[in-house]
Order: C-alpha cells, then structure tokens, then sequence
C-alpha cells in the first residue's frame, strides 16, 4: 500500500487488558440459516454481559443493515462481508473487548481468514450444527420456503452451498439439545478462557 503511515498507540494491549480485566476474544458462532446462531449469540452475550465482561455481538442481519448493507449473497460478497467484519472483530478486540459473531459464513476458507486475520491465539469456531431439514420445518423467517419457490437467489442449503466446518473448537447440536442445553456447553468452554490471564 502507498502513502500510508500507521501510528503506534501510547496504549500498550496489557495495560488495555489491565483496566478490561477480560481476556479479548472472538467466539464465533457458524451454521446454517435457522441452526440457532443468533439464539445462542444473543444468550451468550446476555450471560456474559450480567457475569461483568464487555462484550458486543455482531450479528449477519444487524451488519448487513449497516455497514455491509452494499453487499448481496453472492460468493463475492459473502467473502467480502466476512472480510469486513473481520476486520471490525480485530478491532473491538484490540480495544479489549468480547466478541460474538454470529454469520452463516459458508466457506471454509473465509472462516480461516477470519482465525488468520484476529490470531488463532484469541479465537474460537462454533459450529452450531442443524440438519438442514429441521432448520427447513422451523423456517422461523418464512426463507426456505421462499428460497425453495425460486424468490430469493442462492439461498444457503438450498440454492448455495454450506461447507461444514473441518475442525471447529466447539460443536453444538441444536436439534437434539435444549437452547438451555447448548448454551450451557457453551458457557462451559468460553468463560475460563476470558478470564484475565
Ligand atoms: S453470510 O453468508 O455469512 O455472508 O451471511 P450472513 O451475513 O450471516 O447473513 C445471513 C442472513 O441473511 C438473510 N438472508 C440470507 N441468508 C442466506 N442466503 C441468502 N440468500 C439470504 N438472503 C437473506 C437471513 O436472514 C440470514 O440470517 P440467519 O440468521 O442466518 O437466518
């Protein structure tokens, strides 16, 4: 990149974590359209937020009305939505904040980036794991049957693809656990690890 000179911060990243008293992390939740993601996004922020960590979700819907409200479904412009929040995530960790993500994010390759680009080191993959034949009966948006009567292009499941994750750190599935269920496991897995080392 040309004619670009970044400064350096005053602020070291252990005096950040000293006034946060939280380890910065990003726990980000992947599946399909109606797996669960933004139940569990939303309950685990809750529980966190109540124990005293300062943490903010990112969610698909709220990011796309907003800062990537430019952006449709193609391949492109899912990559291009997981680069930008990304790059957000990286942010809000560095200024010593929980993170939540919560998006379909289908391509294996994009939630590396997403690892490569926050370090493995402060980052956790959820695979919030649904057959896509129940997320298709719970329909709670009314998109699988739209998708599946040609109104809404490339519909993820239906129309575009969802590559399972490889190797995701945590997996919950949510049409054989309770919401109560998955987000206890996941309370269990995340909360020591933003406990101030
Ligand atoms: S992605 O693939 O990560 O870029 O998607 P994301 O930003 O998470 O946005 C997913 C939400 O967008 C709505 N929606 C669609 N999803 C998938 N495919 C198509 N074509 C589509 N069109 C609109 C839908 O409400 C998704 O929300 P969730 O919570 O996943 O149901």
């Amino acid at each position: 990149m040309k004619h670009l000179y970044p400064f350096y911060s005053k602020v070291r990243p252990e005096q950040r974590k000293d006034m946060m008293q939280q380890e910065p992390w990003l726990i980000w939740l992947t599946g399909l359209s109606g797996s669960g993601k933004s139940t569990l996004a939303v309950g685990l922020e809750h529980y966190l937020f109540q124990k005293g960590y300062k943490v903010y979700l990112l969610d698909g819907d709220n990011m796309r009305s907003g800062l990537n409200s430019d952006l449709g479904f193609t391949r492109q412009d899912r990559k291009e939505n997981v680069r930008r929040v990304s790059e957000v995530a990286k942010l809000m960790l560095d200024a010593g904040l929980v993170v939540i993500g919560a998006f379909i994010s289908p391509y294996e390759v994009e939630r590396a980036l997403v690892r490569e680009t926050v370090g493995s080191d402060r980052y956790t993959e959820v695979y919030i794991n649904c057959p896509l034949q129940v997320c298709e009966q719970r329909d709670v948006k009314g998109l699988y049957d739209k998708a599946q009567r040609g109104l809404i292009p490339a519909f993820t499941g239906v129309s575009a693809p969802y590559e399972v994750p490889a190797a995701p750190d945590v997996i919950v599935k949510t049409a054989e656990e309770s919401v109560e269920d998955s987000l206890r496991k996941l309370i269990e897995v995340v909360e020591p690890l933003l406990v101030k080392q």
